[in-house]
């Protein structure tokens, strides 16, 4: 085989239907919470529902209790907003926000808990924006300079747990939704694995106010 063709890796995709859990084929890392690599299959599936005891993986009771993934009408519609700042501007969709607090822990001078509006784009430097936002797990923020914006930051191929909250998943791996989800960046976003997201497939931190428990 050629080279490049050996160093071409199969790009995973994750297939989800209304009433599925979550299929991924060619998933070559998979890790939890600690950064340890788990086992995947040919095709891994894992759990959304919240009640498999195999979490992450699905051990078929979304199929006891049955599922309805389907968006809630009162869900955080999405929505993207613009913060034009002195030098940079700050994209936010509160809609597929998976609320870790990263943003507002790291740098708070520029993403507040309180107040509004709660992005303050010249309240640090652009460098530290940057650093800030590269590390938003859902894609909820972006960034931009004029015209352009970026949203795509070079994460590894992958999928990693959060500790009692959503799957990471990171590197560009395609998600085929039955509803016709898209996330808002292909490049990185979360999915709910509590089963109480209103924004399904996506998270959107309601696993904190249902007290989710998973590593
Ligand atoms: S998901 Fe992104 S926007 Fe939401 S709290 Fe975390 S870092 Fe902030
Ligand atoms: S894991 Fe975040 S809402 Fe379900």
């Amino acid at each position: 085989m050629p080279k490049e063709e050996k160093d071409k890796k199969t790009i995973p995709t994750i297939v989800t239907t209304a009433y599925s859990n979550y299929l991924v084929t060619d998933l070559e890392t998979l890790k939890n919470s600690k950064g340890e690599s788990l086992d995947t299959k040919p095709v891994t599936a894992l759990c959304r529902c919240g009640n498999s005891k195999m979490k992450p993986y699905c051990d078929g009771s979304h199929e006891e209790k049955g599922l309805n993934e389907l968006k809630k009408k009162d869900r955080i519609k999405d929505e993207v907003k613009k913060y034009e700042g002195e030098t940079i501007t700050i994209y936010d969709n509160r809609g597929v926000c998976s609320h870790d607090r990263s943003c507002v822990d790291l740098l708070p001078s520029v993403f507040k808990k309180e107040g509004r509006p709660w992005i303050d784009p010249d309240g640090a430097a652009p460098e530290e924006i940057i650093n800030t936002i590269e590390k938003c797990p859902s894609g909820a923020l972006s960034y931009g300079f004029g015209d352009r914006r970026y949203q795509e930051f070079g994460h590894e191929l992958g999928i990693t747990t959060s500790k009692d909250g959503p799957l990471k998943v990171t590197g560009g791996i395609k998600l085929k939704d039955d509803r016709g989800s898209k996330a808002e960046c292909e490049e990185h976003y979360t999915l709910c694995r509590c089963g109480h997201s209103k924004n399904k497939p996506f998270c959107d931190g309601h696993h904190i106010d249902e007290d989710f428990k998973a590593d």
